[in-house]
């Protein structure tokens, strides 16, 4: 496993960090209220890890962050920009990865990571293939480059979504489950990474997560949403004994096997 602490060619050390505010944000779908007044901050800098049940709204929350849905009330903004803006991906440089990776089928692996890059004239040829190959050893992707999407794994495909938004040297990451079906040990690198943008190069982390390990591991503070508002914001510490009896009952599920939904069906 290649390790990024000594050498980063990714986020210059001059990137200024950026901050990120969600104020009073509500968001419907027609009747579907999903985001009920959710207000927090992160710092510049920062990781912040924000778990919930599926449907919560966490994936509909990191998509306003990066415009791309917009709010019915309330405002985000990224380093003092609303997001909403056209011009926001012009004024920081931000990358998500998303739950499904979205990469280009049509494209191979290196041609996924190169696009960024090549349309935003970021280096000559050279220059990007050495970003590239530098995300993908970093990722242990190394023998992925001329393969198409369809050829790899899940885990794999995971791994190339976050290649790719590394290669684009951002300032703010988001991370959308980047550690669902990824083995213990990749699931290990993937916090070893979020950890490494944020001391060495100072980027701004926002992940959402079931991973309990992950959050406690790097998080400076956690969220939990809960139908569609923060049921719980602190530190790592303070989620450990947690005072709202629905955050406790996420955090450590009973497991009851004499739930009569498990019975076996009867004639
Ligand atoms: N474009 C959309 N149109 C209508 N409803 C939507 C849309 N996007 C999301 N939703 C609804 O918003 C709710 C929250 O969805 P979201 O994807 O944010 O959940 P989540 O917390 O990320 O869940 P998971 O942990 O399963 O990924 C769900 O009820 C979903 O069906
Ligand atoms: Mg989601």
């Amino acid at each position: 496993m290649a390790s990024i602490s000594t050498h980063n060619p990714f986020t210059a050390t001059e990137t200024p960090a950026v901050g990120v505010i969600v104020d009073r944000l509500c968001k419907n779908f027609g009747s579907l209220e999903v985001l009920k007044d959710v207000s927090f901050s992160v710092e510049a800098g920062e990781i912040f890890v924000l778990m919930g049940p599926s449907g919560s709204g966490k994936s509909v929350l990191l998509k306003h962050i990066v415009g791309l849905e917009f709010p019915t009330s309330g405002k985000v903004t990224v380093d003092g920009h609303d997001a909403a803006s056209e011009t926001i991906r012009d004024k920081v440089r931000m990358a998500l990865v998303f739950q499904a990776g979205a990469l280009f089928n049509s494209l191979s692996v290196y041609d996924n990571l190169a696009l960024y890059p090549r349309e935003h004239r970021i280096a000559k040829e050279a220059g990007i293939r050495d970003k590239v190959m530098r995300a993908l050893q970093i990722l242990s992707l190394e023998g992925t480059a001329q393969k198409f999407p369809s050829e790899l794994s899940g885990g794999m495909k995971k791994r190339v979504a976050i290649a790719r938004a590394l290669v684009m040297e951002p300032q703010l990451m988001l991370y959308d489950e980047p550690t669902s079906e990824l083995d213990p040990i990749m699931s290990a690198t993937i916090s070893e990474i979020i950890a490494t943008l944020k001391d060495e190069y100072h980027v701004t982390s926002i992940v959402v997560s079931h991973d309990r390990e992950l959050a406690l591991g790097i998080a400076d503070r956690i969220g939990i949403l809960m139908d569609g508002k923060l049921a719980f914001l602190g530190t790592k510490e303070e989620v450990q004994s947690p005072t709202d009896p629905r955050v406790a009952e996420f955090l450590n599920p009973k497991i009851d096997l004499k739930n009569p939904r498990f019975k076996k069906l009867e004639n």
